[in-house]
């Protein structure tokens, strides 16, 4: 018998507010065509004033666990990935601890930017399997209007704001790749590139501070790197992109998610794509992605899903689950 971390529920939040590419137009020196033909944005979703990362994860938390048919009362811990979280500390995770009205188990953020969520599962992954928790509540969430440079029309027309949630459970498998729950894990970083996406503030400057990015740089970077990372996870349990029926990407740029899927021989018809809508909303964007997968009646139960994503860092991974 092998113990597995079974999906049990997914669930999304996104803020009211939509703001379409043309609303960019009077800020910056930049048009709807260059937007959507460069990115594949054509709008995103920005928190109303006051409403915080943590705020959005519980509502995100909440919609899994009512998928999941669970309470909070029945979790054991609360992961969230995230950049933005509400102060420097205490974490996000405890926020969404108390909102939830918890008053049990363990709750801390991980932060690995857009990698984030990748992270944050084989975190939860590696407390399932080894016996530490039963139930985990993994949460992406992100508010990135709140450090983005307005007057830098590079970066400002390409991130939302939003908050995604899987529950994962404990169940018995028998150790094949039929199993569901997560099967495969790979993960990576290299500080050297930190300088290419980065955040120019924070307990050293005494500052927020703004997102900087070389895009063509990450760029070249994620459309190396992304394929590799999911063909590895693929082939350390035997498998490869024949195998595959979702892959649920990062949503930074359709550009990239075309490149990747090419390169891992998965046509686009089985990628989940939701960056038109979303925008770039870092370690939000595969749950929210997995979230409305489910609900579009994408993803369904006893498919083989590989998400992927790089980040800040730069920090990168894939992760390979049975749904
Ligand atoms: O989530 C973390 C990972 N992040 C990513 O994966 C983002 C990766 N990078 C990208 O997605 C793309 O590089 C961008 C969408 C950011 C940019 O696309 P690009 O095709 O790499 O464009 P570029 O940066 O090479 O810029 C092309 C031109 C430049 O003008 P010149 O130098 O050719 O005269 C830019 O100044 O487009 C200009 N430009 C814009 N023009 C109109 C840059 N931003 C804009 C804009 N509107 N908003």
């Amino acid at each position: 018998m092998t113990t597995r971390a079974v999906v049990r529920g997914v669930g999304h939040y996104l803020p009211e507010r939509v703001v379409p590419n043309a609303e960019f137009e009077q800020s910056v020196d930049t048009s709807d065509e260059w937007i959507r033909s460069r990115s594949g944005i054509e709008r995103r979703h920005f928190a109303a004033e006051g409403e915080t990362t943590s705020q959005m994860a519980a509502k995100a938390a909440r919609a899994a666990l009512d998928m999941a048919g669970l309470t909070p009362a029945d979790i054991d811990a609360v992961i969230v990935a995230t950049s933005t979280a509400d102060l420097t500390f205490p974490s996000a995770a405890t926020m969404v601890q108390d909102a939830l009205g918890m008053d049990q188990g363990f709750a801390f953020d991980v932060q690995a930017v857009c990698a984030g969520f990748v992270f944050a599962l084989s975190n939860a992954n590696a407390m399932i399997v080894s016996g530490q928790v039963r139930r985990v509540l993994v949460i992406g969430a992100e508010t990135f209007s709140r450090i983005l440079d307005w007057t830098d029309r590079a970066t400002c027309v390409l991130f939302g704001d939003g908050a995604g949630a899987l529950v994962l459970e404990a169940a018995e498998g028998d150790g094949t790749n039929a199993d569901r729950g997560i099967l495969s894990v790979d993960l990576h970083s290299d500080g050297r590139h930190r300088d290419i996406l980065y955040v120019d503030g924070g307990v050293s400057t005494g500052t927020t501070g703004h997102l900087r990015m070389e895009g063509r740089e990450v760029f070249r970077h994620a459309v190396e790197k992304l394929a590799e990372t999911a063909h590895t996870a693929l082939g350390k349990i035997g498998l490869s992109g024949a195998d595959v029926d979702w892959i649920v990407p990062h949503q930074a740029n359709l550009r990239i998610i075309k490149a990747t899927a090419q390169k891992m021989g998965v046509p686009m018809d089985r990628v989940v794509v939701t960056v038109q809508d979303h925008g770039n909303t870092s370690a939000a964007s595969i749950p929210l992605a997995l979230s409305v997968g489910m609900a579009r009646g994408q993803i369904r139960e006893g498919q083989l899903v590989v998400t992927e994503a790089i980040g800040g860092g730069l920090a990168w991974g894939s992760v390979v689950i049975r749904w």
